[in-house]
């Protein structure tokens, strides 16, 4: 459970995250409990209100990380659109604070948290093949891995996260690397529709043909009302190849000349993934990579550099998708940890930009485990062909389809949740060491739009939406005149 020390330094942070002072109510939990029963008797049978000490309560509210929850004053799990109708309804009228969860991957306090009113998508978990549209229908409740190994009989499969656990809703609304990136293009550019309830409380269907809402919600976040159904064009699957290798602190060098290899090879390869997370240890700095190729057999030799290189703990070879992504332990983050995540958008990962990386991996590491020995400190480096960004029409997200950035990843976690402006702060500076290194490099990265969904959040909207800004803005203040989203947290326009 949640302890009031760890809740109280996690929300210190609310001033600095945009838009999110709105969600938090000095007035506490309790004042909520009447909109609460409101909800209770409002909902058919298909949803259920809980309260604290219930395992549902506590399962509605849990986080990856512990620094994402927060105590609400009671959860709710819808199970029909209608419900969350009903419900965002009576949070508006009431103008209650709430949170929507879907996986709970999340890093920034209050973004799917909150003291008011949590709603956990968990009982909208359905998988629906359509055969007749060649559609893939997905609940919001549901978390990769389940929805793949649904999926995996069908031979079909969806353009979708690459880690098990995390949400399908939350990756979906902010964009969505995967590992069929560089072949199709992001999540958002494999959508054929969305089951939204708006702001308002009206049930409508988002396809392509609602301009202005199709654009939104293809990386616009939860600012446009909560989706009960996603509905991904359906894509054949095929057995795959790859997995993990692993590699101790000796390799580093070898790895680094590699990973410069593989990425010529791979600026015209679209079958091919990889993410080299290099991981802080007091012994050194270990490498985790994940290899992927969609086919049996990685072709061209696209792997060999990283393949040469001795390792001391490899799963690699061919076998189904489902089975590859349950696989994937990526950067392990023990649960009970206070951390967060933050991306980097580089043009190309020199030595000098890799380099950096190390040093400060190694640097801030040994400073930071000095004050707590549990830290996870890991940085993810993630390869698409220089056409991932050219699969898919105007969204909110990437507002810059002409460029291939990779989204590096920066994670960081400790269990001592005093030392929240201190990971903050480290998270922050490595970043910029890391985008200097590549503006140092002539690459053109200052202003590059950063990821939604790794983004901290000291980060603005301008740098994520850039020109798209002013049409979110008027598509939001449209289908939500009366802001009832804004209390929900997250980024706000
Ligand atoms: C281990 C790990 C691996 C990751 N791997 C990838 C990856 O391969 N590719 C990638 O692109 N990203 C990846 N991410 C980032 C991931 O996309 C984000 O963490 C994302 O926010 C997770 O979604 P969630 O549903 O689990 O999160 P949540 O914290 O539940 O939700 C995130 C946001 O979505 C909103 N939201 C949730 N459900 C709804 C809904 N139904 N309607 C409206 N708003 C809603 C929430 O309010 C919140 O603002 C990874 C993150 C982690 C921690
Ligand atoms: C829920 O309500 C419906 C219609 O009111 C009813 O048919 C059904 O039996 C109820 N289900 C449960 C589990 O109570
Ligand atoms: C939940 O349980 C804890 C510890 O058992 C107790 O201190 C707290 O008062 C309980 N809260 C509610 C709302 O019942
Ligand atoms: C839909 O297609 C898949 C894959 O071809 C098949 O396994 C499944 O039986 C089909 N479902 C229906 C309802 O026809
Ligand atoms: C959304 O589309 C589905 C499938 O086409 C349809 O059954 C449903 O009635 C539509 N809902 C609304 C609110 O239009
Ligand atoms: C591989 O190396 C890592 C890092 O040194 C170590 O933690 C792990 O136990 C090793 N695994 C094997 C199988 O030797
Ligand atoms: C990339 O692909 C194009 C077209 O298929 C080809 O002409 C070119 O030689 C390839 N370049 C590399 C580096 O493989
Ligand atoms: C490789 O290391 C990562 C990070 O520590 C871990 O999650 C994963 O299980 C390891 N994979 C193998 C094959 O040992
Ligand atoms: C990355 O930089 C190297 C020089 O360090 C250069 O050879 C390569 O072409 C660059 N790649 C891209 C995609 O710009
Ligand atoms: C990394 O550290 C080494 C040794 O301390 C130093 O020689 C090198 O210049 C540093 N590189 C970068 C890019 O900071
Ligand atoms: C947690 O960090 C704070 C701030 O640095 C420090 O004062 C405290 O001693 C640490 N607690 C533990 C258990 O290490
Ligand atoms: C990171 O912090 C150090 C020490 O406070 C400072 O000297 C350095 O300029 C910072 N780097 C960046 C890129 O902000
Ligand atoms: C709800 O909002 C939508 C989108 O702005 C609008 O089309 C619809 O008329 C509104 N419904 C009601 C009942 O106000």
């Amino acid at each position: 459970m949640l302890s009031a020390t760890i809740v109280a330094a996690a929300f210190s942070l609310a001033p600095l995250v945009q838009g999110y002072a709105v969600s938090v109510d000095k007035r506490g939990s309790s004042s909520y409990l009447s909109t609460c029963q409101h909800i209770a008797n409002s909902i058919s049978n298909a949803s259920a209100v809980f309260y604290p000490n219930s395992t549902q309560y506590v399962a509605d509210n849990e986080h990856s990380f512990v620094s994402s929850s927060a105590p609400s004053a009671c959860s709710v799990e819808p199970g029909t659109a209608q419900d969350v109708s009903t419900i965002i309804g009576i949070l508006g009228s009431t103008r209650t604070p709430f949170g929507v969860k879907g996986g709970g991957h999340g890093s920034n306090p209050g973004f799917s948290s909150t003291l008011g009113v949590e709603i956990a998508m968990t009982r909208l978990n359905q998988v629906t093949i359509n055969n007749a549209s060649n559609t893939i229908d997905l609940g919001p409740g549901l978390t990769w891995d389940r929805a793949y190994n649904i999926l995996a009989p069908s031979g079909l499969n969806v353009v979708g996260g690459r880690v098990p656990t995390v949400g399908v809703a939350g990756l979906t609304l902010g964009g969505g690397y995967a590992f069929m990136t560089s072949e199709y293009g992001y999540a958002i550019d494999n959508m054929a529709g969305y089951e939204l309830v708006l702001p308002n409380g009206t049930i409508t269907n988002v396809t392509s043909k609602d301009k202005d809402l199709w654009f939104a919600l293809r990386g616009g976040g939860n600012n446009y009302g909560i989706v009960t159904k996603f509905s991904y064009k359906s894509i054949p699957q095929g057995q795959v190849w790859g997995g993990t290798r692993n590699y101790t602190a000796d390799a580093l060098p070898a790895l680094k000349d590699a990973l410069i290899k593989y990425q010529v090879k791979q600026k015209n390869d679209t079958k091919s993934s990889s993410v080299t997370s290099m991981i802080y240890t007091p012994q050194g700095i270990v490498t985790s990579v994940v290899l992927f190729y969609n086919g049996p057999t990685p072709a061209n030799g696209i792997f060999d550099d990283f393949l040469a290189v001795p390792t001391n703990q490899t799963d690699v070879g061919p076998r189904s998708f489902s089975n590859l992504v349950n696989s994937i332990g990526y950067i392990n983050v023990p649960p009970g940890l206070n951390g967060y995540y933050n991306g980097v958008p580089i043009l190309n990962y020199t030595a000098n930009v890799i380099d950096t990386a190390i040093n400060q991996t190694q640097v801030l590491g040994d400073q930071l485990s000095k004050l707590d020995s549990s830290l996870v400190f890991g940085t993810a480096i993630e390869l698409f062909s220089q056409g991932l960004s050219t699969h898919g029409s105007d969204s909110a997200w990437p507002p810059d389809r002409s460029h291939a950035y990779f989204p590096t990843a920066v994670t960081m976690a400790v269990t001592n949740a005093s030392l929240d402006a201190t990971i903050t702060r480290a998270i922050v500076n490595y970043s910029s060491s890391l985008q200097a290194a590549a503006i140092k490099d002539g690459q053109d990265v200052k202003n590059a739009p950063v990821y939604p969904n790794y983004a901290l959040f000291t980060n603005t909207v301008q740098n994520m939406y850039a020109q798209n800004l002013p049409r979110l803005r008027a598509i939001q203040k449209a289908v939500d005149p009366k802001n009832v989203m804004g209390l929900a947290g997250g980024f706000k326009l």
